[in-house]
């Protein structure tokens, strides 16, 4: 679309800075920006075009993929207007109607950078913007904190845009080995063929990471890993790695599929939830800042889950993520079934991150005039190619772009986190009357032993390749 117009909402902000400013300034370096796109950016502080531009010049700089150059930078910075409002008064909204309407700016896409409890106001605000409900509006998590919260959210924001108009930000759903998994399983007859029960053993997804709480103590003592992490990125790439093939792999073909498998999962109620899931605290949790002194706030999370249809009929995925462990790793492992006992599995491997790519562990002969049967593995490391020096786009970079162009594949959407949200929370509650124990890990350890025994109970384990 022409003379698109995109507003930041929270445009002082640390995801601004850091992410949205950033990713903007590869796009307009790889020349990905239409001429008349602009940016406008509502803050609270006291900057004027040129102050806001100097200051942002150090965050591209320090965060954009694409080198700083002065000439692209200046290119850029024309496109950026600021705005100093304060986006929760009412009263602000006609300056902002002038203001869009003296610079001829039109064609909106909303970016709301803010507190999930802003989001209400500001789209009563927009109500005195010409034209406003027929852009669209981009959300970060969380989205609520709870199924409540989150539907109430979804009111607001429905109250005001149309409903597919409404993009929800999942970051993991950039990533480009997430992407990937759609090439992977469908466009390889090898693997094609194989994705179901009777060929895997077990699907194992893992997003471990060395960082804390940082900080953030007060969002995440109330949220903890089920909400802040399990509810939307691991969910996410569950249902990609287990929907149906979709007819197209665009908006609405994939969300439908994906949708299925969040129905398919085995309810709460059918779980045996002693032997489906292991919560972990790291030791000093309770001391960071903004964090409760007995606060229960789960920082690990082990699940074994099932996709109860024909597919995966009795496939367990197994789910972890964990924080302050010993390695920062995010990745897909299947385990297949192995034809001999006598046998390693064949297991395909692919890696999120740091490092993306695809290993594959398979059987040969022994070299040589012996018969036995040994392990080995194909190995192919995206980043650290040739291919990759080009740099993969970082996740903010591609949601961008997609919203610029409104692919909403690339978004998660409202009937999926609501399933999530309940199926989260039906989760919790359960946990709670069967008073679940939580487990405390050392920091920068592979999380509670107990995560290992759920595994071992089932002859299974993590993933050991490195
Ligand atoms: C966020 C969570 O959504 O994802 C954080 O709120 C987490 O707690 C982060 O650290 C992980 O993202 P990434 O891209 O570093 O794996």
């Amino acid at each position: 679309m022409e003379n698109l117009t995109f507003t930041i909402f929270g445009g002082t902000g640390d995801l601004t800075f850091r992410k949205l400013l950033p990713a903007f300034y590869n796009l307009q370096a790889q020349k990905k920006l239409a001429d008349d796109f602009s940016i406008v950016i509502i803050g609270r502080r006291a900057y004027d075009h040129d102050s806001y531009c100097e200051e942002v010049k150090d965050w591209v700089k320090k965060f954009a993929r694409l080198p700083y150059r002065i000439d692209e930078y200046e290119r850029f910075s024309k496109r950026i207007h600021y705005v100093q409002m304060d986006f929760t008064d009412l009263n602000n909204y006609e300056m902002l109607d002038a203001f869009y309407k003296a610079h001829h700016l039109k064609n909106h896409i909303f970016y709301f950078a803010v507190a999930p409890r802003f989001f209400a106001v500001i789209a009563k605000g927009l109500e005195k913007v010409e034209n406003a409900c027929l852009g669209k509006v981009i959300i970060e998590k969380p989205f609520g904190e709870d199924l409540a919260s989150a539907k109430a959210l979804n009111k607001d924001l429905e109250a005001f845009f149309t409903k597919n108009h409404i993009f929800h930000i999942d970051h993991y759903l950039g990533k480009e080995m997430v992407r990937n998994m759609q090439a992977i399983r469908f466009m390889n007859p090898i693997f094609q063929d194989v994705w179901n029960a009777k060929y895997i053993e077990h699907v194992q997804i893992s997003a471990l990471e060395t960082v804390g709480v940082e900080n953030r103590g007060g969002y995440y003592d109330q949220s903890g890993a089920l909400k802040d992490m399990v509810q939307n990125h691991l969910f996410q790439i569950l249902s990609l790695v287990a929907m149906e093939q979709p007819s197209t792999f665009f908006g609405e073909d994939m969300h439908q599929k994906q949708l299925d498998v969040l129905h398919a999962l085995r309810s709460v109620e059918k779980l045996d939830i002693h032997d489906s899931v292991v919560l972990g605290q790291y030791f000093h949790y309770q001391n960071e800042n903004q964090v409760k002194d007995d606060s229960m706030t789960e920082t690990y999370a082990a699940l074994r889950l099932f996709v109860d249809n024909e597919r995966w009929k009795d496939v367990p995925f197994y789910i972890r993520t964990g924080k302050k462990l010993n390695r920062r790793e995010m990745e897909i492992v299947i385990t297949f079934k192995r034809t001999n006992p006598d046998v390693d599995a064949n297991v395909l491997l692919i890696r999120i991150q740091p490092t993306e790519g695809v290993y594959f562990q398979f059987n040969i002969k022994k070299p040589g005039d012996s018969d036995e049967i040994i392990t080995t593995s194909m190995d192919f490391c995206q980043s650290c190619s040739d291919f990759n020096r080009i740099n993969t786009p970082e996740a903010y970079e591609r949601l961008l772009q997609a919203a610029v162009q409104q692919d909403t594949s690339w978004f998660s959407k409202w009937d999926q986190i609501e399933y999530s949200w309940s199926y989260v929370e039906q989760l919790k509650e359960r946990m709670k009357q069967e008073q679940l124990p939580l487990f405390t890990y050392m920091a920068d350890s592979d999380g509670p032993k107990e995560a290992d025994e759920l595994l071992m109970r089932h002859h299974h384990k993590w993933n050991s390749i490195s």
